[in-house]
C-alpha cells in the first residue's frame, strides 16, 4: 500500500484500516509504484513491466487517441486490444449504461433476463448473416469460446453422437486462455497448464506468403482446407463435433484466405456432420470491413463467437449466437437444458452498452468508415515494402499488418521476442504510437481514426524502422 501520497481530503480510513484512494487520488509516481506493487498485468513479463520503458498507466480516450497519466498522448493503434471499434471517450455508450444501471443493473441469468439483453439477442440475430438467431451471453472472447465448445458437444450428443467430442482448430490459431479455449489456442502452454482438453487437434491456417504446402496463391488455401478434410477423416468423422477458426486470424499473422477457402469448410463439416464455429471475437463488428468477416466469404458458420467491438470495450460482454438448427434439439426435447451458466452473461448494464454501441455503428455508418479508412490505410502501408525488414504487407478493413523479416528472400522471421521486435516496439511507443510488434506489427485503430491519424502512425512507423534496421543492421541478411 502506498502511503502517504493521497491528498488529506481524498484519504479517507477504510473499515478494514487501509486508506482507500479516491478515484486518480495518487500522484503518477505513487500510481506506477502501486501498480508495480499489486497490479498483475496479464501476460507482460516482468522484465517489460519494470523495465526502462516501464507500465503505461492511461487515464483517459477520445477517438483514437489515448493520454497516460502523465499526460502523454498516444494514438491508439490497435483499439486497446482489438476492442474499441467506435473510439474512445464516448459519453453516450457510458450515459446509456448509467441509465440501465440506475433501473436495474442486475438479474439472473440462469432462469431470467432482462430487456436490454432480450433487445440486444434481437438485434444480434438481426445483423448477423444467415439464420444465426439464438444467443447465449457472457463476459468475454474466451468464455464465448468455451460455451461454443460446449454446445457444440451437447448438441452433437442430443444429435445421436455421443462420441463426437473432439474439435479441430488451427496452428498459429488463438482463442483464448481459460481451460477450453487455450487447449484450441496453438501457443498454449504446455509446460504449466497441460494437459489440455483431450481430443483437440491442430491443422494448418491459410497462408499464402509462407505455405506449408510449398504452394503459391490460392492454391495454398486450398490445400490448407483439404487438410481439414483430411484431419476429420483422419480422426473418424464420427469422433468430431466441430472445427473452429477466426475468418481472418490476427493471431496467425492477418493472412486473408480467398472465398474458396471457407467455402470449402463449411462443405466439408457439412459433408461429415461436423459443426463449424467461426470465432469473430476480433473480426466482428466492423474489424474487417463488413460488419462480420464471415460475410466476406458468403458462408454461414453454425455458431459464432463474439466479445470486443460487441461494446466497442465500454463493458465485457460476450456472446455465442447459433443457427435455429442448432438450437432446435432444445425446443423438441423439452426437458434438456444446457449445463453451461455465466453469472454476468447477459448483464443488463453490459447489453445496454452493447445496444449504444451498435446505434452508434449505425448513426455513423461506421463499418463502411472502416472499410474505407482500411483501403487508405493498406495503401500506406504498402509504402514501407522498401524497408529490408518489411516482407509483406497484409490485411483487410482496418486489420492489417506488415511481416517483419531478417531477408527478404527467404522471408526469414524476425521474431515475436526477437531484440529487433522489441525495438521497434519501444521506438513507436516513444513516439506516441501504442500497438503490437510480435512478429508482424498490427494496425488496427479504432473505426473513426482519421487519414491524418493514419499518415501518423505510417510516418511514425517509417521512421522507427529506419532507426532499428540501422541499429540491427548485422542481423539482417540481403
Ligand atoms: C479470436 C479470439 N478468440 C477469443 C479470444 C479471447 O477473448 P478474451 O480475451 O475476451 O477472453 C480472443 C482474444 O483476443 C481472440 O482474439
Amino acid at each position: 500500500m502506498v502511503s502517504g501520497t493521497l491528498s488529506g481530503t481524498e484519504r479517507e480510513q477504510g473499515q478494514n484500516g487501509h486508506a482507500a484512494a479516491a478515484p486518480n487520488g495518487l500522484e503518477p509516481a505513487a500510481l506506477e509504484q502501486a501498480a508495480l506493487d499489486h497490479v498483475w498485468i496479464h501476460t507482460a513479463p516482468w522484465e517489460d513491466v519494470s523495465g526502462p520503458s516501464g507500465l503505461l498507466i492511461f487515464d483517459r480516450g477520445q477517438g483514437s487517441t489515448l493520454w497516460d497519466i502523465h499526460g502523454r498522448e498516444y494514438l491508439d493503434g490497435l483499439s486497446g486490444l482489438w476492442v474499441v471499434n467506435a473510439g474512445h471517450g464516448r459519453a453516450e455508450i457510458a450515459e446509456a449504461m448509467g441509465r440501465q444501471a440506475a433501473k436495474l443493473a442486475y438479474a439472473s441469468s440462469a432462469s431470467f433476463t432482462t430487456g436490454p439483453a432480450v433487445q440486444l439477442a434481437d438485434l444480434l440475430a438481426d445483423i448477423t448473416p444467415g439464420d444465426l438467431e439464438r444467443v447465449f451471453f457472457c463476459s468475454g472472447g474466451s468464455e464465448a469460446v468455451e460455451t461454443a465448445l460446449k454446445i457444440a458437444k451437447q448438441v452433437q450428443a442430443m444429435r445421436g453422437f455421443p462420441r463426437r467430442y473432439k474439435v479441430i482448430a488451427r496452428r498459429g490459431s488463438y482463442h483464448g486462455m481459460t481451460m477450453g479455449a487455450m487447449s484450441l489456442t496453438a501457443s498454449r502452454n504446455e509446460t504449466h497448464f497441460g494437459p489440455f482438453m483431450y481430443g483437440v487437434s491442430h491443422v494448418p491456417h491459410p497462408n499464402r506468403y509462407r505455405s506449408d504446402f510449398g504452394v503459391e496463391g490460392e492454391q495454398a488455401d486450398i490445400m490448407a482446407a483439404r487438410y481439414v478434410e483430411q484431419e476429420i477423416e483422419n480422426q473418424g468423422p464420427d469422433t468430431v463435433a466441430a472445427v473452429i477458426a477466426e475468418p481472418i486470424s490476427t493471431a496467425a499473422g492477418v493472412h486473408v484466405p480467398s472465398p474458396i477457402y471457407w467455402r470449402m469448410l463449411r462443405e466439408i463439416c457439412d459433408r461429415h456432420g461436423v459443426l463449424l464455429i467461426a470465432d469473430e471475437v476480433i473480426n466482428g463488428f466492423g474489424r474487417t470491413g463488413k460488419m462480420f468477416a464471415t460475410e466476406h466469404y458468403g458462408i454461414v458458420p453454425d455458431i459464432m463467437t463474439m466479445a470486443k467491438g460487441l461494446s466497442s470495450g465500454y463493458a465485457p460482454v460476450a456472446a455465442a449466437i447459433v443457427r435455429g438448427a442448432v438450437f432446435e434439439g432444445f425446443k423438441e426435447q423439452k426437458t434438456v437444458g444446457i449445463g453451461h451458466l455465466l453469472t454476468f452473461g447477459g448483464h443488463s448494464v453490459a447489453c445496454a452498452a452493447g445496444l449504444r454501441n451498435l446505434q452508434v455503428f449505425a448513426d455513423e455508418g461506421l463499418v463502411a468508415q472502416g472499410a474505407e479508412k482500411g483501403e487508405y490505410l493498406k495503401a500506406r502501408l504498402e509504402e514501407l515494402r522498401g524497408h529490408p525488414t518489411v516482407g509483406d504487407v497484409r490485411g483487410i478493413g482496418l486489420m492489417c499488418a506488415i511481416d517483419l523479416v531478417r531477408n527478404k528472400e527467404t522471408r526469414a522471421k524476425m521474431g515475436k521476442d526477437s531484440t529487433f521486435a522489441k525495438r521497434l516496439n519501444a521506438l513507436v511507443q516513444e513516439r506516441g504510437l501504442v500497438t503490437r510488434v510480435w512478429d508482424v506489427m498490427q494496425f488496427a485503430p479504432p473505426l473513426v481514426v482519421t487519414k491524418d491519424e493514419i499518415d501518423r502512425m505510417v510516418t511514425v512507423t517509417d521512421e522507427a524502422l529506419t532507426i532499428a534496421e540501422r541499429e540491427h543492421a548485422a542481423e539482417i541478411e540481403g
